[in-house]
């Protein structure tokens, strides 16, 4: 399992937001959460990507790593990232840009130039370039990967 999460809950004061929660993903599934409002599904997210801390017995396991109780940037560097309803999109960046951007935690010649040199610095934003289009493309977007993001 890539995600596997036990005993997951929530309190808000007397109200239990989540109560118990168990799931599990694998690589490469794609999963959904439905409910109406108010069923707890915002609240999930953001205990699986550390914005809330969960009530104690829970267990978050990612790739083999316990990130319960970790911070939000540390599990966004695992590779867990939440987004919002009300989206903030660089409106002037084209779309691949707005994807680069995302990606930068990701980005591995964070030490500079000076460390992996000016060709192992290309290498590498050639690789998460050829990444970001695949995910454009994933979605349908790929054609418009040069477009300004508030043109879309
Ligand atoms: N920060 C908070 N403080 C207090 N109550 C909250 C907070 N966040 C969510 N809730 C409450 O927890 C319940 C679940 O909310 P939420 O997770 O946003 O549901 P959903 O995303 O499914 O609409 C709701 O009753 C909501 O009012
Ligand atoms: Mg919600």
């Amino acid at each position: 399992m890539l995600l596997e999460v036990s005993g997951l809950s929530k309190n808000f004061g007397g109200l239990a937001a989540v109560s118990n929660v168990d799931l599990a993903v694998r690589q490469g599934e794609i999963r959904g959460i439905i409910g109406p409002n108010g069923s707890g599904k915002s609240t999930l997210f953001n205990l699986i990507s550390g914005i809330y801390k969960p009530e104690p017995g829970a267990r978050i396991v990612f790739d083999g790593a316990d990130i319960t109780n970790r911070e939000p940037h540390e599990i966004a560097r695992l590779g867990i990232a939440r987004t919002f309803q009300l989206l903030r999109i660089f409106g002037q960046m084209t779309a691949l840009e707005n994807l680069l951007i995302g990606y930068h935690p990701h980005i591995r010649y964070g030490i500079g130039p000076a460390m992996v040199g000016a060709l192992g610095m290309w290498t590498e934003e050639r690789r998460v370039r050829d990444e970001m289009m695949e995910l454009l493309a994933f979605i349908g977007l790929a054609e418009y990967a040069d477009m300004p993001a508030g043109e879309l």
